[in-house]
């Protein structure tokens, strides 16, 4: 097999597999995904969508056949629609077939250079006059990572079917789910995004309902999953078992990198991984016992925001779009426009003149709604660099500093207002405690595998209380002290033992 994986690489460029979504898996990481298949099953079929040179289901043919209860048969059907890796896809196919009839075993391989999402659409259709097309026991997958774009068959497609997916893998997860047989088994490699955010509301919807989730293994270090290829994403490894009650116990497991010589794994209560009552279904992922730790801590806040009268936005001033309005430094006519390289101990600073960012924006007609009237608000970051110490970083907004009847946001920040308005002095002061707290850093994690804070996360995290928000906000004078003192403030104001983790709305 390893040979297959390199002749591969040796076939089609880099950039060209990056643009198709190819980035193809390696052999230890393709054996330990056939590894987490439970079931014993006499008669084995398998569907590998996207498969490459057939590295994932020819591990999985390879396990079955050194289990000590053979199967009696094995049938694989492989889609894969780039021709330039149909002969190496071929070959593995072939030596499959070898090994099968070796061990005594029955085998069939077919191998569809159809496209998956349209054939898998086709075979899953429901209604008066649909045949049900064929159901798997096993279906092992890395399917292509792709934005859908908006005018493409494939678009048209699934919106037809009722699949609101934003992103190709979680469309090929979804179809594949739906061809399990009852009690058919998954295991995917897919890029931990789904785990949380709107846009894979739908799809965790689905797949955690059609699913028993038994198992998630999580790549601790972004590059070395895919250590080849440039894949900048963090990827998880799950395990599920098609229209079966949900389990009390998830494994959760994680390695430093692909070769999976250090596995811890963990068992983990189902309620911790997927909140009860979250209507968004985010999953959480509790690897260690530093991370049980952060769930204890974060039952002592069960505060919405929507309880406190807050909300959260994305800053309306989307700078390219706005450059006819945008002054490098404030002049007559302008109102402060702030970004986060205006983030200065925990306050905004303003006006950074040494900056490339502009400082200003015009205050006219055409950019009034782009503004909110001057009052304390909270800011965090929309990004922020894997690597980087927090995820999380706030600042607030002062208006005593900056004297301005109007500001605007820029884009890359989100902030927290009162329904459109400022916030009271000590309360901004105690959320941007709150929110620059190590404790909430880390919960953050949990559940988000990238870089992007976005104002809907945000929304869904449970704060203090009204009461202690403006306790810590009593600790925030001129700057916000550091990181250490920050957690010993919120550990003395806040914590206590606790209730269920989430928050309550009203
Ligand atoms: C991420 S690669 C994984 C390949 C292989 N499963 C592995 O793990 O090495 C995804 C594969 O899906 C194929 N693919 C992309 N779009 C497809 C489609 N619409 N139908 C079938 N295959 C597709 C790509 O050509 C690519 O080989």
């Amino acid at each position: 097999m390893d040979d297959v994986r390199k002749s591969l690489s040796d076939g089609t460029s880099r950039h060209e597999r990056s643009s198709i979504g190819q980035f193809l898996t390696s052999v230890a990481i393709a054996r330990f995904m056939a590894s987490l298949f439970e079931r014993q099953k006499k008669n084995v079929s398998i569907l590998d969508a996207g498969a490459g040179a057939g590295v994932l289901f020819a591990a999985l043919v390879e396990a079955l056949v050194l289990r000590r209860h053979r199967p009696l048969s094995i049938d694989v059907v492989a889609y894969e629609n780039d021709r330039h890796i149909l002969l190496e896809l071929k070959e593995t196919m072939e030596r499959c077939d070898t090994a099968c009839k070796e061990a005594g075993i029955n085998f069939q391989g077919e191998i569809r250079t159809e496209d998956f999402v349209a054939a898998a659409i086709a075979q899953t259709e429901e209604g008066l006059f649909a045949v049900q097309g064929e159901r798997f026991t096993h279906a092992i997958l890395n399917p292509p990572y792709k934005k859908i774009n908006g005018q493409t068959v494939t678009r048209r497609l699934l919106d037809a079917a009722g699949l609101e997916v934003s992103n190709l893998y979680a469309a090929f997860v979804w179809l594949t789910v739906r061809m399990l047989k009852p009690g058919g088994e998954l295991v995917a490699i897919t890029p931990r995004s789904f785990c949380n955010g709107p846009y894979f509301r739908r799809f965790r919807f689905a797949l955690l309902d059609m699913m028993s989730l038994r198992r998630i293994h999580v790549f601790e270090s972004r590059k070395k999953a895919f250590r080849d290829d440039d894949v900048l994403q963090e990827n998880v490894i799950y395990h599920a078992v098609r229209g079966e009650q949900k389990p009390k116990h998830v494994t959760v497991s994680s390695s430093e990198g692909a070769d999976l010589e250090k596995v811890s794994s963990r068992s983990v209560p189902y309620r911790d991984v997927v909140l009860p009552g979250d209507r968004d279904v985010f999953i959480h992922l509790v690897k260690n016992n530093d991370d049980d730790r952060v769930m204890d801590r974060m039952r002592s806040f069960s505060t919405s925001l929507d309880k406190l009268g807050l909300d959260v936005s994305t800053g309306r001033v989307v700078d390219f779009r706005a450059r006819a309005h945008l002054r490098r430094l404030p002049e007559e006519g302008t109102v402060p426009l702030v970004y986060p390289c205006h983030f200065q101990n925990g306050f905004v600073g303003w006006p950074v003149a040494s900056g490339k960012k502009p400082n200003a924006i015009l205050s006219s007609e055409q950019t009034r709604e782009l503004m909110v009237a001057a009052g304390y608000y909270v800011l965090t970051k929309r990004f922020s660099a894997k690597e980087e110490r927090r995820r999380v970083v706030a600042a607030i907004y002062d208006p005593h500093r900056i004297e301005a009847p109007l500001v605007g946001f820029e884009n890359h920040l989100n902030y927290f207002h009162a329904r459109g308005q400022g916030l009271s002095a000590n309360l901004a002061k105690g959320l941007a405690l709150y929110l620059n707290s190590s404790l909430f850093d880390r919960y953050f994690r949990l559940f988000s595998g990238h870089t992007q804070v976005n104002a809907t996360d945000l929304k869904k995290m449970c704060y203090p209380s009204r009461e202690q928000l403006m306790r810590l906000g009593a600790h925030v004078e001129d700057q916000m002290p550091d990181h250490e003192t920050i957690d010993m403030i919120l550990k003395k104001e806040c914590e206590n033992d606790g209730q269920e983790i989430g928050c309550k709305e009203s």
